[in-house]
């Protein structure tokens, strides 16, 4: 904020503040009466007369409390423009300071945990440990692959058995903390438009649709030579790259031939995010032990 805004916001707040103060006294003073007394205003309403008494005297001090206290406490929190207030509290500080105690009173319970292996975590009688992960994943990861972990278009389905990275703890570990890119490059100003309706028959025959036989031998020696080097000479591709399977007709960005040309012709880069910073160690470690649980091995 700059120094300008600062200042006009204190100005406005304390000329209300001693406007208001100022209304209390005033009105007191032009008060007739400082007694009570028997005489009204002369207003009726269903049968209730207005008495012209002063403000009762615990009343107008309740006001004059408000005025001291809005005044104390702009003085010790922040409210005045910039000003930070004399105590230093911030919002930050005490988040932080709540997020210590809650590290501090939940770490042991993730540290149990974390003492046994993904592989024990399943066999966990009551399956705490995943219930918690469960939790875990619905606060940090559904908003992408969905409540129930099926994935959505361009968001890998974790409950299936098909990985694009690997589906062992250890894979799944490394995916959620350093987070992953994938690197489809694209291909259609290497192919051109007829080559690129060719390579998607040719990808979409590789699942057993059925499909165009002429472009598909057009396509195959191009495939050869422009994709095996990730996706594998099957077509089956390769997790160190990846390169999803493209022979299984499980899909990440659909199996349509219009998704497939899309695909090859622009490419595609799916993003997961690195969420090391965001979790501790130990709650990747449950998070992974939940992920793990969903697909059957
Ligand atoms: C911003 C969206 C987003 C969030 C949040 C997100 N992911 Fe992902 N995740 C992705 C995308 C996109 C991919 C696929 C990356 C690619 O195409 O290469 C992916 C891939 C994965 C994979 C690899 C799947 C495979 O087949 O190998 C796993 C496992 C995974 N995510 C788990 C998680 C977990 C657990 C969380 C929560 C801690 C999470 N993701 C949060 C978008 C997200
Ligand atoms: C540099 C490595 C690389 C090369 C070369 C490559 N791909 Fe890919 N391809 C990938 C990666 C990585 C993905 C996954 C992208 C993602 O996760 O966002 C992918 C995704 C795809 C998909 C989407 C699959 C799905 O499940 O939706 C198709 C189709 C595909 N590639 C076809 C091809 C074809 C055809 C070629 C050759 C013309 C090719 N790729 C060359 C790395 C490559």
């Amino acid at each position: 904020m700059s120094a300008f805004w600062s200042a006009w916001i204190i100005v406005i707040t304390l000329a209300v503040i001693l406007g208001c103060a100022w209304l209390l006294f005033a009105t007191r003073k032009s008060q007739p009466h400082q007694e009570t007394t028997e005489e009204t205003l002369g207003h009726a309403f269903d049968g209730i007369e207005e008495y012209d008494n002063p403000l009762p005297k615990w009343w107008f001090q309740l006001f004059v409390g408000t005025v001291i206290f809005g005044l104390v406490y702009l003085v010790a929190y922040p409210g005045l423009g910039s000003f930070p207030g004399v105590l230093g509290w911030t919002s930050t500080g005490q988040w932080e300071t709540e997020m210590q105690h809650a590290e501090e009173n939940y770490a042991p319970v993730f540290a149990k945990y974390a003492a046994l292996s993904v592989e024990e975590l399943q066999k966990d009688e009551n399956a705490a440990g995943l219930k918690m992960g469960q939790r875990m994943f619905a606060n940090n990861c559904s908003v992408c692959h969905g409540t129930s972990a099926t994935g959505a278009h361009g968001f890998p389905n974790l409950t299936d058995n098909d990985w694009l990275y690997g589906g062992a703890p250890d894979a799944i570990k490394h995916t959620i903390a350093e987070g992953r890119i994938g690197g489809m490059p694209p291909w259609g100003a290497v192919l051109g438009e007829d080559g690129v309706r060719d390579m998607a028959n040719y990808v979409l025959a590789l699942s057993g649709k059925a499909v165009d036989s002429e472009s598909v031998a057009r396509a195959k020696p191009q495939f050869q030579a422009l994709c095996t080097a990730c996706h594998s000479a099957d077509g089956t591709g390769l997790q160190a790259l990846g390169a999803p399977n493209l022979t299984d007709d499980i899909w990440l960005y659909g199996g349509t031939f219009e998704k497939v040309a899309h695909t090859i012709r622009n490419g595609r880069n799916g993003v997961m995010p690195a969420h090391k910073a965001l979790l501790s160690d130990d709650k990747i470690h449950l998070i992974t032990a939940y992920v793990y649980s969903l697909s059957d091995k």
